[in-house]
């Protein structure tokens, strides 16, 4: 069986700035990939690539065999379909509540009534530990952390196949990002989702994650299962995940 997502020599620039370089990775279906990586090395750029939101210069992406890149119209749509995709700053729709924010695919896509796809993101928002009373406020009503689990509760709600989820618990209270982390834990061991997830919450990563991927000047420089994690002998993702300054990764003040 092929992996679910399958990438091979990718590279993205942007003008003369080579953010990704040579990136291979693969993810099997059912299986938490959790990527770490500094600030500003590709995290994000890479999953809006794997989820056709951004072109990469070159190489391939792979979803359940079919190459993507390039893809357009209807098989474009049909391959969007499998995905699900929280957004770092969380890109809520304002002129809409909150509760038609989670059920937009439901209604556009999959044509559920009003009625049905209301009823749906109220369960979406209580799995994200949000009350009832938030299904009917504009995102502008909601903190910085209920507008995530908000978009959140829309990444989920149309049971996607696969889900990328940046930086999921960013800004939550331990409490909640603990709410979140089963949430993800959730959707793929129970769901049998696929899950991606960048992360800078060592607990989250911890807790989440089959797999680890670093990124460090646009290469994957570690890739292992999160048991092997802290033997790993690898002073890039010793120094990352240990939070030291001191080390092989330079920072410019
Ligand atoms: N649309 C774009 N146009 C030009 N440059 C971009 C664009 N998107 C991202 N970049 C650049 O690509 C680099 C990687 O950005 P990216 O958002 O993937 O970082 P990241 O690893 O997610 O960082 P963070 O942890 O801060 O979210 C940055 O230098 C950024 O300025
Ligand atoms: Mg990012």
């Amino acid at each position: 069986m092929s992996p679910k997502i399958e990438i091979t020599n990718l590279a993205k620039n942007f003008g003369e700035k080579q953010v990704l370089s040579q990136v291979n990775l693969s993810v099997n279906k059912g299986e938490s990939l959790v990527i770490l990586g500094g600030s500003g090395t590709g995290k994000s750029v890479l999953i809006k690539i794997i989820s056709s939101l951004l072109a990469p210069t070159s190489g391939s992406v792979k979803i359940d065999g079919q190459e993507i890149i390039g893809l357009t119209g209807e098989a474009l749509d049909k391959m969007m379909e499998k995905i699900g995709f929280l957004f770092q700053g969380g890109a809520l729709f304002d002129s809409l509540p909150i509760w038609e924010n989670v059920a937009f695919r439901l209604i556009n896509n999959k044509k559920m009534t009003k009625k049905d796809a209301k009823k749906l993101a109220i369960e979406k928002l209580k799995s994200v530990g949000l009350n009832e009373k938030v299904a009917d406020l504009f995102p502008s009503e909601l903190s910085g952390g209920m507008q995530k689990r908000a978009s959140l509760a829309r990444a989920i709600a149309a049971n996607p196949e696969i889900i990328f989820f940046d930086e999921p618990t960013t800004g939550l209270d331990p409490i909640m990002a603990d709410v979140i982390n089963e949430l993800i834990i959730k959707v793929s061991k129970e769901l049998g989702a696929t899950t991606v997830t960048i992360t800078h919450d060592m607990n989250s990563a911890r807790k989440i994650a089959d797999k680890v991927a670093m990124l460090f000047e646009g290469k994957i420089i570690w890739f292992g299962d999160v048991k092997d994690m802290d033997n790993s002998n690898n002073p890039y993702l010793d120094q990352f995940i240990n939070g030291r300054s001191e080390g092989p990764i330079k920072f410019l003040a």
